[in-house]
């Protein structure tokens, strides 16, 4: 979804021309990636999606996930055929605008060429009817991502790549989109996703629970959780609030305590980055020891357990809801960039420890300047370092460099304008240092070169 706001879009077609002028439509397959040196097959060319409608159903018992996909999209070049992401599935009829449209997998790649080409600028719909047992992705360094079965359900989730696991997908951050859910579970098993929750109705033994998600989401930022769940509808900030703490946890133990402070932690976040940019609010814990990590799932992040083993804790939750402007809202352009997700969120701990009346956020920048490996720079980690101790840990270091560097008034102000100018958007370092910059009216080059950059300790700020 290319947004006009924000000044940022995540992709730069041109607008169509009007069918009778200009040369005749060049119709050409659509690219296998969409053009992230980190990972190149990664997301799809040629296209970019509006909005993903999932109406699915499974079996816990079978492992069976089925449905279709209504997939809306715009042509950004003139089209034969188009990739969609879409791992260990089948898919069975498809079409695109009402007409059957061919589909062939290949490897983790859904090939579909529709029954004529699609010329640059022209908005269309695929359907797209699929089945199979849903398997994760396994990635050398970065671990599991995906589709992962439990004893009574399944859960989705995982970064930087998960969603081709449980649905056809433009599988990039850059390629935002709106997403529906309808997911229909036995009775009695509990469904929970994305944004805001809709209907739930109950036929011959099915149930099925809806979600929608009507700001553009990055696809690593959907998720479901399926099985036996405690799940908690309230009202925050007039917005739903919704908690799902599984039924082997007790349900005031420190997950569900922890939780329970979410709304607490978004309101104060947003003192310091602005309004909340989404519907809903809440949190998914899962017990389960394959999810050693939260993630920033879009408006209701997911939480593995192992983060409350040992009392009640709420640096991560500040974490993952810190996300919800940074990575989430204002979202990567280029994995490359994972600083301004991880740097940003881990700062946002140490705002949190210091409003808490813990370790202030100078003394957390002190401990981790006074020893640190320096070596590998978080502004071009590799794609097996975008989750290493130097983007998050350095990237907050460099984020509070900025803060004394530019001062706490331009740096405030910026925490704020940055999130509303590229709401909803993809962005890049180099636009971030260009904002950084004309918040505070000074030159940033040599700054940010040493922190982001750099292979040696920069100057203390
Ligand atoms: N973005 C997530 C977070 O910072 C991290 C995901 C880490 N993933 C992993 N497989 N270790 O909260
Ligand atoms: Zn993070």
């Amino acid at each position: 979804m290319a947004l006009l706001a924000g000044g940022c879009t995540s992709d730069g077609a041109p607008p169509a021309a009007p069918p009778s002028s200009g040369p005749p439509p060049d119709f050409r397959p659509g690219a296998e990636g969409i053009g992230d040196p980190y990972f190149p097959k990664y997301g799809n060319g040629g296209y970019d999606v509006g909005g993903y409608d999932l109406k699915l159903r499974y079996d816990p018992k079978s492992g069976q996930l089925r449905g279709s996909a209504t997939v809306t999209a715009t042509a950004t070049q003139d089209l034969s055929r188009f990739n969609l992401d879409l791992a260990h599935l089948v898919a069975g009829k498809v079409t695109v605008d009402g007409r059957a449209a061919r589909a062939t997998a290949d490897g983790n790649e859904l090939v579909i060429t529709p029954a004529a080409g699609i010329t640059r600028g022209t908005a269309f719909t695929a359907v797209i009817e699929y089945s199979g047992r849903p398997e994760a992705l396994r990635n050398e360094e970065l671990g599991v991502g995906g589709w992962l079965r439990t004893d009574d359900g399944a859960f989705a989730l995982g970064e930087p790549e998960s969603a081709s696991t449980w649905f056809p997908v433009n599988d990039h951050p850059a390629d935002k989109a709106t997403f529906a859910l309808a997911m229909t579970v036995p009775a009695g098993v509990e469904a929970i996703s994305n944004g805001v929750p809709g209907e739930r109705t109950t036929d011959a033994g099915w149930t099925t629970w809806t979600w929608t998600e009507k700001a553009p989401m990055a696809s690593y930022l959907a998720t479901v959780a399926i099985g036996q769940y405690r799940v908690s509808t309230s009202t925050h900030a007039g917005k739903p609030m919704v908690i799902a703490i599984p039924e082997s946890l007790p349900a005031d133990g420190p997950a569900a305590r922890s939780m329970a402070r979410t709304g607490e932690v978004a309101d104060f976040l947003a003192t310091r980055f602005g309004p909340y940019p989404f519907d809903a609010y809440g949190g998914i814990v899962l017990d389960d020891d394959r999810v050693g990590y939260a993630l920033e799932t879009q408006s209701r992040p997911v939480y593995g357990n192992t983060f409350f083993r040992s009392g009640t804790q709420t640096t991560v939750v500040a974490h993952e809801l810190a996300h919800q402007w940074f990575g989430d809202s204002v979202a990567l352009e280029r994995w490359k960039d994972i600083w301004l997700n991880e740097g940003f969120a881990s700062y946002a701990e140490w705002l949190w420890q210091e409003h808490e009346g813990a370790t202030t956020a100078e003394q957390n920048f002190a401990r981790r300047y006074a020893s640190f490996d320096w070596s590998e720079p978080p502004g071009d980690p590799g794609p097996e370092g975008i989750f290493s101790q130097s983007v998050y840990q350095r990237g907050a270091m460099t984020v509070h460099a900025l803060r004394k560097t530019i001062g706490d008034e331009a740096f405030f102000r910026l925490l704020k304008s940055w999130p509303a100018e590229q709401r909803n958007g993809n962005v890049t370092t180099t636009e971030f240092i260009a904002a950084a910059e004309k918040e505070s009216g000074k030159d940033l080059d040599s700054l940010f070169q040493a922190w982001l950059f750099g292979t040696t300790q920069p100057p203390r700020p």
